[in-house]
């Protein structure tokens, strides 16, 4: 496979603090990359290095075949795009998106067919003649995002860029920007903290924890198989826990092989209730149509489980017996 970005034991810093270190990641052409972790891991950090915005303390940054490790961010052919949009304030929506172009002088012609281009690909057409105070913030966001795919850029790095935005608006951003990428084709990489952005968007997730790769892989393959009881957590795994010499959550003898793992997880859908070595006092139980959900209290912890909503119900209050098969533990081999 052809890499198209590498970043080979890049290291950067402020000063004296190291804030990535000796980060290993490359990407394929086209490709939507989530880089997931949580607040002060590095991302931005790392975003910053790849546009060329800081100087790596050590390792390369490779794109598309060439070594931009020194090259000035506007010589990288990457585009940035940030939470707080920057928006130029008395240039129109058209205006703030040809600046680039008109920097570059780029002949008139080509300028609004580029320009009209992004507003359209970005649902901004009507509103070309507006100044940004006129916008709506998820309008805003969209200038922005077309202000930098009308430079076509060879990779687009996002940088948190829905956090402002309320919930709703959100996740129609999220379904835009998964059509916008496929159907430039563009390259991104796609900074989040939320666990649940990362999954509905990205090819391939990456999750990073105090300044390095924690784990990397499809989301499939993240949420299924945690590295990790950091992944597992962050990545809303119910029922984790972790083992102390070979005892779950120092209380039970788990009485099946734990081989590596320093922790082990279960799925709400995996833990079996009615029958088990293990009893808890079912402290909640919600309806959801398909399911019933039962939040248990138990000596190991809490735990969450679901059954099927066909199946005998339980009270809240009721004990019931409960039991971790071992076929469906999924084993955390790292803390
Ligand atoms: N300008 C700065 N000066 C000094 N330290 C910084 C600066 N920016 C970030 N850091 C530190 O670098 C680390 C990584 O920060 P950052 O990349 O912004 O994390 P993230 O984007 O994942 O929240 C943190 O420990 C942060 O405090
Ligand atoms: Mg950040």
């Amino acid at each position: 496979m052809s890499e198209f970005l590498k970043l080979d034991r890049l290291t950067l810093g402020y000063g004296d603090t190291v804030a990535v270190e000796a980060l290993d990641f490359a990407m394929q052409p086209g490709e939507l990359v989530a880089l997931l972790g949580p607040s002060g891991c590095g991302k931005t950090t790392t975003m910053r290095a790849i546009a060329g915005l800081m100087t790596p303390l050590g390792g390369t940054i490779t794109l598309d075949g060439r070594d931009i490790t020194r090259v000035p961010p506007n010589k990288r052919g990457v585009g940035l795009v940030f939470q707080s949009y920057a928006l130029f304030p008395h240039l129109t929506v058209f205006e703030n998106v040809a600046f680039g172009l008109r920097l570059a002088r780029v002949p008139r012609v080509e300028l609004t067919q580029r320009v009209d281009k992004a507003l359209a690909s970005t649902g901004l057409l009507h509103l070309a003649q507006r100044l940004p105070r006129e916008l709506s913030g998820g309008q805003q966001q969209r200038v922005a995002l077309a202000r930098s795919i009308v430079v076509e850029p060879k990779l687009l790095l996002l940088d948190e860029p829905l956090s402002n935005l309320d919930a709703r608006l959100r996740l129609e951003m999220r379904s835009e920007l998964s059509r916008l990428q496929r159907e430039l084709g563009i390259a991104m990489i796609y900074v989040t903290h939320d666990q649940s952005e990362a999954l509905a968007l990205a090819d391939r997730i990456i999750v990073m924890r105090d300044g390095r790769i924690e784990q990397a892989g499809t989301p499939d393959a993240i949420y299924e198989r945690p590295a990790s009881v950091f992944v597992a957590g962050f990545m809303g795994f119910e029922n984790t826990f972790v083992i102390h010499n070979g005892l779950l959550a120092g209380i039970a003898p788990i009485g099946f092989e734990v081989r590596d793992a320093v922790g082990l997880a279960w799925r709400p859908h995996a833990v079996v209730l009615g029958q088990g070595p293990h009893r808890g006092t079912v402290a909640g139980a919600s309806y959801l149509g398909q399911v019933v959900e039962y939040l248990l209290t138990t000596p190991l912890g809490d735990i969450k489980a679901e059954a099927p909503a066909s199946a005998p119900r339980h009270q809240a209050g009721e004990t019931i017996a409960f039991d971790l098969p071992e076929a469906s533990a999924v084993r955390l081999p790292r803390a």
